[in-house]
């Protein structure tokens, strides 16, 4: 039998989980697929286009994230290979309201498993290498605020609203 999906509640930036490294998975069973189904609804419904276990207050590296309507659900990822840089605009779903111009790699290449342990490798570049390295800063405790010089280059959406694309404004 198949239950329905949940949407779980986001955590904000302060609770002391967001800042803790995720566990690996070593059970690709029915809890954690359940998990998965969960994380995606609750993304949709934020609306975000990145989410992280721990934001939803489990702490296992498990993450998706939803760009152009492909779906990338990511178990234990690791980052094996990156070039180049980018500036733009991010949001994060923990941080509600707030975005900032942050520096990250400008394509990555990430390792992981899927929902049944098998091995993947998936490339990205623009704001799907931006998601991935946001979600697995996350699963390490890392928010997109500690690549930030100083907090006075958080900005509220309202007011870079012209500026912020709606899939940054939406948060990872
Ligand atoms: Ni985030």
């Amino acid at each position: 039998m198949r239950s329905a999906m949940a949407i779980r509640r986001i955590l904000t930036a302060q609770e002391p989980i967001l800042r803790e490294r995720a566990k690996k998975v070593s059970n690709f069973d029915a809890s954690l697929h359940r998990l998965l189904d969960d994380m995606l609804e609750t993304m949709r419904d934020a609306p975000g286009v990145g989410l992280a276990a721990n934001q939803v207050g489990v702490p296992l590296q498990v993450a998706v994230i939803e760009i152009e309507n492909r779906i990338t659900e990511l178990v234990n990822p690791q980052i094996v290979k990156s070039t180049g840089e980018q500036l733009d605009w991010e949001g994060c779903l923990s941080i509600p309201g707030y975005v900032a111009e942050v520096a990250r790699d400008a394509k990555v290449t990430v390792k992981a498993r899927n929902r049944r342990g098998r091995e993947f490798r998936v490339t990205g570049d623009e704001l799907f290498a931006r998601a991935l390295q946001h979600e697995i800063d996350h699963l390490n405790g890392v928010l997109y605020l500690d690549h930030l010089d100083a907090t006075d280059e958080l900005v509220r959406v309202s007011e870079a609203a012209d500026e912020v694309g709606e899939e940054a404004a939406a948060g990872i």
